[in-house]
């Protein structure tokens, strides 16, 4: 049997090739490989300190430290004036499946923590057909050309794209964001302007971190998107509702919030409100915007579907009117796009450019700027615009189709109009509108109700139903089913 110190004489370089922190530590792994390998056995005496650190080229000192770790593991066992050996029974290092799936996680937290507002999101059940939302198709995006630009960019420049970057965004995407942003929404931006973000939830929360602070007044839609409100109870905001109508934000609601006291932000939807889909009228925009400027508020103006408008061109955002630098523009490529690539941005005040940006840096640092890369050549190479030109076609017949459908599935006890814009429609409903959601959700359908939307849950008329992404024929299916439930039919089986 060959003695330990001629096992490691017989390897010279095998110490230096372990990669360990310090000496000590690099020794007893060495030990430990040796060990587990099979050339140091059970039960086997190891040399004294003093030889083993000759042998090794080490100070005494350093074995005399891995060899008490190595006790202290379990590897070896000292006998008094015996020696060290290694030990009879070696410590379990493999790890073994568990024969069950349950793991020992703690329920509880030790620490003290302090509790988290309610957040209201609300999950999709399994296998159910989405008639909310107002998502888009995305089955309908261009994933050749996609797929294709992503690859060229990996290839060809993965030191600037696969590296650290610029927290602000791929700069190719930042201009070619800056150039759609001046040419189709009237805004003055250059390339620096912006910030690219993971989608507009992000650049919200972005946007929250630097301006709310505990206790701030926040004003938000009544009815409104639940998630904005999360972001801003997640900053601390006091939440205060003003009342949407047909003609956007009630403006004159808001002056009497902000005469009681200092807002610190106003979030609006003024392109297509959300849920309604109503669209801001103009004299509300400039009240607004005088309002936000007497009693400096920022405005957040939420332009999430900016391209799907069906009336001809769409309304400019607030935005392109803001002579003070009081609005901060926040879009996303979700609804254009595709909401999994997660891509959005925002136009800030330029001295609030720069903040934002120390907040990104802070907490996720940048984004991905091969994806970020391959999406602005979408853009430059007119892909984007002509998968919008397609997309804004058949979103247009799936309107006229779901429209069409709820009126033969509900009758006289549904009001529906088709909306200017937007991916949803918002249709008034007679009778008990959350027992006819409970009754089509128990056939497999799901859509949204008023109370989903309103700031303090109370009920009201109306629900909400997405067709962006169903075909035609998974639409007609769709409304059949919530037709089914209104009449109280029992569902038939699937
Ligand atoms: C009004 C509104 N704001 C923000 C978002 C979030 O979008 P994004 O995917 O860009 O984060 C949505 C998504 O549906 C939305 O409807």
């Amino acid at each position: 049997m060959p003695r330990t110190a001629e096992l490691l004489a017989h390897d010279p370089d095998a110490l230096s090739a372990v990669a360990a922190p310090t000496l000590a530590v690099r020794v007893s792994q060495y030990l430990v490989a040796e060990i587990q390998r099979g050339r140091l056995r059970p039960g086997q005496r190891l040399p004294g300190t003093r030889a083993l650190a000759a042998e090794l080229g080490v100070e005494r000192d350093t074995v005399v430290r891995a060899v008490d770790a190595m006790r202290a593991e379990g590897w070896l066992t000292s006998r008094a004036r015996a020696g060290t050996f290694v030990a009879a029974e070696l410590p379990v290092v493999s790890v073994r499946k568990p024969r069950t799936t349950r793991v020992a996680v703690p329920e509880r937290a030790a620490f003290s923590r302090p509790t988290l507002p309610a957040l209201g999101i609300e999950s999709i059940p399994k296998g159910a057909i989405y008639l909310g939302g107002g998502v888009p198709d995305v089955r309908l995006v261009p994933r050749e050309a996609l797929a294709r630009a992503h690859r060229r960019i990996l290839r060809n420049s993965p030191r600037t794209r696969l590296d650290y970057g610029d927290p602000r965004g791929d700069v190719s995407l930042r201009r070619a964001l800056a150039t759609l942003l001046r040419e189709e929404r009237g805004l003055a931006v250059g390339d620096d302007g912006l910030l690219v973000t993971h989608g507009s939830q992000h650049a919200i929360d972005l946007v929250a971190r630097v301006l709310v602070r505990p206790g701030d007044r926040v004003v938000v839609e009544d009815p409104g998107y639940p998630p904005i409100r999360d972001t801003f109870r997640l900053a601390g905001a006091s939440l205060v509702p003003v009342p949407v109508d047909a003609r956007g934000l009630d403006v004159a609601a808001l002056a009497k919030v902000c005469a009681r006291g200092p807002v610190r932000l106003v979030y609006v939807t003024p392109h297509h409100h959300y849920p309604t889909m109503a669209v801001m009228a103009p004299e509300r925009r400039a009240a607004l915007l005088a309002l936000a400027k007497t009693h400096r508020f920022a405005i957040v103006e939420d332009d999430y579907d900016h391209e799907f408008h069906f009336g001809g061109r769409p309304v400019l955002p607030l935005a392109s009117a803001d002579a003070h630098g009081s609005v901060i523009y926040v879009g996303s490529l979700s609804k254009m796009l595709a909401p999994g690539l997660r891509l959005g941005f925002v136009v800030p005040p330029r001295e609030l450019l720069e903040e934002l940006v120390r907040v990104r840096f802070a907490s996720d640092r940048q984004g991905d700027h091969a994806k970020e890369a391959a999406v602005a050549s979408l853009i430059d190479d007119g892909e984007l615009a002509r998968h919008v030109r397609r997309a804004r076609r058949v979103y247009l017949s799936r309107r006229e189709v779901l429209v069409e459908e709820l009126r033969r599935a509900l009758g006289d006890r549904i009001a529906v109009e088709p909306p200017s814009g937007g991916l949803a429609v918002w249709a008034g409903v007679e009778g008990d509108v959350e027992a006819l959601r409970d009754r089509a959700r128990a056939r497999g359908v799901m859509f949204f109700v008023g109370r989903d939307f309103t700031f303090d849950h109370r009920s009201i008329p109306y629900a909400r139903f997405g067709f962006g992404s169903l075909d035609e024929k998974e639409i007609a299916r769709a409304v059949r089913l919530v037709g089914g439930a209104s009449r109280g039919r029992a569902p038939r089986a699937r």
